[in-house]
């Protein structure tokens, strides 16, 4: 079956729509992700995963039009821009942005990061896959389904409890890079760096000119008190006169966000696209 699937993108993209089963075939032919060209495979695999801290991956193809054309024009009036893409997920929305800065002649040093960028995997009668915590996001036995925290059956529900109280593995078979074929090769060549960064923890000194942290600092994932936590970082790893786009894209697929630069410590506020970001009101009082 695994040889079907591996030659037969069609299967392989109906397979990746059964939940119950997506996981086992995907995980099988991780090796393979770089030969993968179907977008609806990748989309599943990489976006559907919830990671433990309740953020999703969620993230497509062609998101950010509006805010990369603003973007560039912000970035052409920097002289040697530093870029950093904050919980790119994938990275498809980064290497986009990145093509479209190159389109328009613009070099820059750009760096990605995602605290879940990675999944460990233990292989065993029940192979486990693991988050950068340590926490169980899903695992199977033989061809079938055992577990998602996110799928409802009572029998996977049952599993991922038994599953989730066993000891987490002290070394793992194999660690998945969970980012799109595009991004990987990026990564390869240089064009795109990944950097280790937790939005609540990293502290980076005044390295970026450019910083986008888009879907990720909402307040339907986080209160108050940690946004401020994390925006104070992100402050931290601008350079003065840095710009940092923040925003969140709405159900239906309208960006609503802001755009403001750093002076005096401060983000002062540049610009608004359609509502502008949901939390702005966290970031004008700093
Ligand atoms: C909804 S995706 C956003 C993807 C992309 N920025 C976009 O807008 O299309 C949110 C991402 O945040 C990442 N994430 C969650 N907690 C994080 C943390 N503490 N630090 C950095 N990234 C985190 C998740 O792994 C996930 O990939």
């Amino acid at each position: 079956m695994i040889k079907i699937a591996l030659k037969n993108i069609s299967f392989l993209e109906k397979v990746s729509k059964i939940p119950i089963l997506k996981y086992f075939f995907i995980l099988k032919i991780s090796e393979k992700f770089n030969e993968i060209s179907s977008d609806t495979v990748l989309e599943k695999f990489y976006t559907d995963i919830y990671v433990s801290n309740k953020t999703s991956k969620r993230t497509y193809k062609n998101r950010f039009p509006d805010l990369n054309e603003i973007s560039s024009e912000i970035i052409k009036e920097q002289k040697n821009p530093v870029i950093h893409d904050i919980a790119v997920s994938s990275g498809i929305s980064s290497s986009e942005f990145y093509d479209f800065l190159i389109q328009n002649k613009l070099n820059s040093d750009f760096y990605i990061s995602d605290k879940f960028a990675e999944i460990f995997v233990k292989k065993g009668f029940f192979t486990k896959a693991f988050d950068a915590e340590n926490n169980l996001v899903f695992a199977y036995a033989g061809c079938f389904f055992a577990v998602d925290k996110n799928i409802y059956f009572p029998l996977t529900v049952l599993l991922h409890k038994i599953l989730k109280k066993q000891k987490t593995p002290e070394n793992f078979d194999y660690k998945l890079l969970l980012f799109h074929p595009d991004v990987l090769k990026k990564i390869n060549t240089g064009e795109l760096k990944f950097i280790n960064y937790n939005i609540f923890q990293t502290k980076i000194s005044e390295k970026f000119t450019f910083v986008r942290v888009m879907n990720i600092l909402n307040l339907g994932y986080f209160n108050g008190e940690e946004v401020k936590t994390a925006l104070k970082n992100i402050l931290i790893s601008m350079k003065e006169n840095a710009v940092l786009l923040i925003g969140r894209t709405n159900s239906e697929g309208i960006n609503n966000a802001g755009f403001y630069r750093k002076q005096n410590k401060k983000l002062i506020h540049l610009k608004d696209i359609n509502k502008g970001s949901e939390i702005k009101h966290i970031i004008e009082n700093l």
